[in-house]
Parts: structure tokens; sequence; C-alpha cells
């Protein structure tokens, strides 16, 4: 009989067949960080939704429309977190972060929640790991970012990676540009497509993302903010620049990459997998040297990443397969309880271990055992003595059971 409730619209239960590979996408995660020096933070699921509305940006469609925002019983309003960067922000102002050596590196993984229509890749509930470095303005933290993700995906087989690489300048220049492209798309009305052209106003940059030939030909004559950063932010871009290529990253530039969070100045980034489909971005970034002010501490320039794990996952294809067992403890019924001491003691000494749980005959178990890709059984007969038995080559001894865990620990 099927179950009455599913899981919510959106969500996705992680099954056991499912846990090695997020396992290893954290694990490669967590040593890639340590070795690069950065450390592991924590923020809470959810925040005061004031934060996500400054941090992020109220015209966001991120804070108009998807996020998941309730009040709590004290009548305050309350967010779970759809993204991770305000609230680390939060966190570094809260602990006076500023006072340690700049910058200060930090590294996250976690779930966030956004009320998107669901789709392939695009969840209600998914997790990202992530990196911030707050405290520094040097294109080289820009980059260092970059190489880390790039490393990231590439230590874990993410196929047919690209690399886009732009930069938004800072919120004055991009604000000139905006009103030039207006005034470019406005003579070209005529042969812009209708919901472009509805969009002048409010959203000129879309006019980049439209299908249509004939606003396709316009656009590819049209300035973009690339053209017009002004001298402090082209030199950085162009420092970020030269140390990917020396680090023989390579790039396509992008001068109409925007990405639907507004707290980004200067270098943003997005790494997409062509075999992903719609929702190709795997992971991006860029740097917000705005927003711990805009939060209401002193100007510090900071940037970061966040990848999606299941969209790692996804491109990786195929599954983890689970790690064999080392040992299998088979008892007939009178052994049952001296079984339960073996593997305890077999795990003391750092063995993979199980006995039966099922009330299986001996055959049964044996068969589990195999199943269980086990190496070794051990049989513990009806009348005390105990067996060792090889699975793959099916040779089997008497052995003596004070000496087989120190005997199995060292094979
Ligand atoms: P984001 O681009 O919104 O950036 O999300 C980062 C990644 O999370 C995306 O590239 C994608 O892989 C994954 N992702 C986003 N939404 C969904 C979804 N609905 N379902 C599945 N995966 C999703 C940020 O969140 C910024 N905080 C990144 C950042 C850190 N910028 C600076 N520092």
């Amino acid at each position: 009989m099927s179950s009455r409730f599913q899981v919510p619209k959106g969500t996705f239960d992680v099954l056991p067949g499912d846990a090695a590979g997020r396992d290893l996408v954290k694990r490669t995660a967590r040593e890639l960080f340590d070795r690069a020096g950065y450390a592991r933070i924590e923020t809470p699921t959810f925040e005061d939704t004031e934060l996500f509305a400054r941090g992020v940006g109220a015209s966001t469609d991120i804070v108009r429309k998807e996020m998941f925002t309730f009040e709590d019983q004290g009548g305050r309003s309350i967010t779970l977190r759809p993204e991770g960067t305000a609230p680390i922000a939060r966190a570094y102002l809260e602990h006076g972060m500023q006072t340690l050596p700049q910058p200060v590196k930090l590294w996250y993984s976690g779930s966030f929640f956004r009320h998107e229509r669901p789709q392939a890749g695009r969840f209600r509930q998914f997790n990202q790991i992530g990196a911030e470095a707050i405290g520094s303005d040097s294109p080289l933290v820009d980059a260092e970012l970059i190489m880390l993700l790039d490393e990231l995906l590439r230590t874990l087989e993410v196929p047919a990676l690209r690399l886009k690489l732009g930069s938004l300048g800072s919120p004055d220049t991009r604000s000139e540009y905006r009103e030039e492209l207006r005034a470019f798309l406005r003579q070209h009305e005529g042969e812009l497509v209708k919901d472009v052209r509805d969009r002048i106003d409010e959203n000129p940059l879309r006019a980049f993302d439209a299908k249509d030939e004939g606003t396709r030909a316009v656009m590819a004559q049209a300035p973009t903010m690339l053209d017009r950063l002004d001298p402090g932010d082209a030199d950085h871009f162009a420092a970020v620049r030269r140390l990917l290529d020396q680090a023989g990253v390579s790039y396509e530039l992008d001068g109409t990459l925007v990405r639907g969070l507004d707290y980004y100045t200067r270098s943003v980034f997005a790494f997409e997998c062509e075999e992903l489909g719609a929702q190709s971005e795997v992971g991006g970034g860029g740097r917000y040297d705005r927003l711990i002010e805009q939060l209401g501490g002193p100007p510090t320039p900071a940037a970061g990443w966040a990848a999606g794990v299941e969209r790692i996952l996804m491109a990786r294809g195929g599954s983890e397969e689970a790690r064999p067992r080392d040992v299998f403890v088979a008892a007939a019924e009178a052994q049952r309880e001296r079984a339960l001491a073996l593997v305890t003691d077999l795990r003391r000494a750092g063995l993979r271990a199980e006995v039966d749980l099922a009330g299986r005959g001996l055959k049964g178990q044996m068969k589990q055992a195999d199943r269980l890709g086990a190496a070794h059984a051990v049989i513990l007969d009806e009348d005390g003595g105990a067996q060792l038995r090889d699975m793959r080559s099916g040779e089997q001894r008497e052995i003596d059971l004070a000496s087989v865990v120190g005997e199995l620990a060292a094979s």
C-alpha cells in the first residue's frame, strides 16, 4: 500500500543509495578548503526576513517571490535562508570579525530554500557548498576563489565545464550604463520583440537574454558593461583575468552576465555544465564590496561563491558504489550473543563489521555476507569453535577467537 504522504513539492529524500555521492562532495570540499585555509562556518537555517530584503535586494526575484517567510510565535518575520552570503556577512559583523587578520576566509555547506517552480536541477530545498573571503579588495581574492571552485568541480569530475566571467563595476557606473542601454534600446525600438520593448525601463539588461532574432541582432551591437568600467574597476578586472591566465584557468568573457542577487560589484562568474540542460549553472558568485556596509557595518570589500550540490551530482551522473564490509560475523543460534560482542571488538579495531540481526539460519547469513561484499566471514559454530572464511577465494579454516580481531585488523 502506498503512503498517503509524499515529500513536499520541490523537495526530495536522500536515500541510503544517494548518500555516498553527497559525502564525497562534502569530503572533497572540506579537504580543499582545509588546504587553502578556509575555516568552516555554520549559520542558522532561518534569519530575520529584513536581512535578506536588505542584503539580497528588495527588487530581486528571490526576495519578491521566492522566500519561505512566516511569522513566529513572537510576531517576528522569519525567512528560511534562500542563500548564505547575507547570513555570513551578518555573522562577520555580529562577532566582530573585522578585528581578525583580514580577509576572513570561510566556507559552508547546508540547505537553502527558494520557492521556485520545480524542474530538473531546480528545487525548493537544495544544498550548497560555498566560500566567502571578507575584508580584502585584492584581485588575488577573486582569482583564488575562482580557482578553488574550478579545482572543486574538476576533482569531482564534473564534465563539460565552461566558466563565464564578467565585471559589473560599481553601482554608479552600472546605473549610468543602464541609462545608456535604455537610450540605445529606444533608438532600436522598432526592431525589438514586444516583451523586451515593454521592459526597457524596468529591466533593460533582460534584452541580452532574448531569443528573438531581430532583438539578438540589435543586442550584438549593444554596448556591454565591460565597455564602460571606470579605470579602477577595469584595472581590477584586468588583474583578475591576468591571474586566471597565469593559472591556466580558461574562461569566456561575458559582458552580460547578471546574477539574481543585487549585492554584486566588480567580478561576477558562473561555471556551467553543458550537459545539464536548462539549469546548467553548477556554481557561481562574485565580489560584493558594498554588502557589509548595507547591513550597517564599515566599508568592507568581500567576494565569494556557492555551488549547487544537486547540480554537481546530476552533472557527474551515476552513483557511488557503497563501500564493501570487511567482516561479517555469522553465528549458529546458540552463539548469537557472542557474535554481537565480537563485532563490537572488530569495530573498535577499526573494521567495518556486521552481524545478522534478522534471525537468519547459517546459510542465510552467509548469503547476506556475500550480498554485503564482505571480505571475510567469521563463523561461530554451534559447539563454540570458530572458522574464518575468505569470501573471495572460499578458503575456510579453523581459528582461535582470541586472536581473530588482531589478525583481521592487520590484514
Ligand atoms: P546563486 O547563484 O543564487 O548564488 O546560487 C549558487 C548555486 O546554487 C547555483 O549556481 C546553483 O548551482 C545552486 N542553486 C541555486 N538555486 C537552486 C535551486 N532552486 N535548486 C538547486 N540548486 C540551486 C548564491 O546563492 C550566492 N550566495 C553565491 C555567492 C556567495 N556569491 C557571493 N558569495
